[in-house]
């Protein structure tokens, strides 16, 4: 029943009307599956996790329980938006779990990328766990998968934390509506289902999130660097008219420190890398140029306003040869 396989004869989602006919089918497919049971959804925010929790609103109504996980590597303002966006304007079921210290906690001390992602994903499942088991008859796990997300776990690129097994003890069966599906046909059939084009075009997160921008041992200063150098780079690019052209940005700050100079004084602290790509599959990126003044002011300000940053750099690198994330 599970196939992970996209067939050579799908046709890839470009229009209003193929989108239409994905989501009839799919509403089908998911009552079908669903019954009369019910859904838990990690909802994220992101552009994936939003289509699938339209397309299950559509399908299956209020037996659809949406869990919003902060699992403290979000970014600035994200988990409020959550909150504002799916409690008060669409009307879901959600509920919002503050895990960030048990996060955290685990993940002390750990420096592998692979193990990062796995411990943060198996406690996504045990959160998820834990809600269900207060929840009556939870009998589903919905997930955001995407066709990029099968095919480079399947190659052992890397392993992302929404595919893969279950641990069988759980009997949650998982309801993946969008998996077949490439980003840009999964934006469409957001637009299509009548999700707000700022939640349809807005920028991919990756689900293990800001944590795998702070690479290595994640530390609470450092993830915070990362957190507010992200904030001042959206900021600047909304202010700039980026935002909605750019298909990707963010920051990075890596565990290695330099020497530098402040009113007179030894700094040794971390770098800031900028990372801006435009794709249209994730498979292959370009870079993305920006403009000298712009790039000059956001120097100055993460110089400014980041504690513990005293450098700023740009990634000029295509994938290949390097992914998108920097883990
Ligand atoms: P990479 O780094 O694989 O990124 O070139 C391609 C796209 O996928 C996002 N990404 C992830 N998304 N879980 C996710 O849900 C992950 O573990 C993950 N890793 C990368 C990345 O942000 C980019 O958009």
């Amino acid at each position: 029943m599970d196939n992970n396989h996209r067939p050579d004869s799908m046709e890839r989602i470009t229009t209003q009307q193929q989108a239409v006919s994905f989501i009839d089918e799919q509403v089908q497919a998911i009552q079908k599956q669903v019954g009369d049971r019910k859904v838990l959804l990690a909802l994220s925010g992101g552009v994936d996790s939003s289509v699938v929790a339209a397309l299950l609103i559509k399908a299956i109504g209020k037996q659809l329980v949406c869990v919003h996980v902060n699992h403290g590597l979000l970014r600035k303002g994200e988990p409020e938006q959550v909150i504002k966006v799916f409690r008060d304007e669409m009307n879901a079921n959600l509920i919002y779990v503050d895990a960030a210290d048990r996060f955290l906690d685990l993940l002390a001390g750990v420096s592998d990328p692979e193990q990062k992602r796995h411990i943060i994903g198996e406690e996504f499942i045990k959160v998820f766990a834990e809600e269900a088991a207060k929840q009556e008859g939870i009998a589903f796990l919905a997930q955001g998968t995407i066709y990029p997300d099968i095919l480079e776990s399947e190659q052992g690129i890397k392993a992302h934390h929404n595919v893969g097994g279950l641990p069988e003890e759980l009997n949650f069966e998982l309801v993946e509506p969008v998996k077949l599906l490439y980003k840009d046909e999964v934006r469409v059939v957001g637009e299509a289902l009548g999700l707000p084009a700022g939640m349809v075009y807005r920028q991919p997160f990756p689900g293990p999130g800001l944590g795998v921008r702070c690479p290595g041992a994640i530390t609470r200063d450092r993830l915070e660097a990362v957190r507010e150098s992200d904030a001042i780079l959206r900021e600047e690019f909304e202010k700039n008219g980026l935002a909605g052209k750019v298909w990707q940005y963010f920051t990075v700050v890596p565990d290695f420190k330099s020497t530098g100079v402040k009113n007179g004084k030894r700094t040794f602290d971390w770098p800031c890398i900028i990372r801006a790509i435009n794709t249209t599959d994730v498979m292959e990126v370009t870079v993305e140029h920006l403009p000298d003044e712009l790039i000059d002011h956001l120097v100055q300000r993460i110089l400014a306003e980041v504690p513990g940053i005293n450098r700023v750099l740009y990634d000029f690198t295509p994938k290949p040869p390097a992914t998108v994330e920097y883990e």
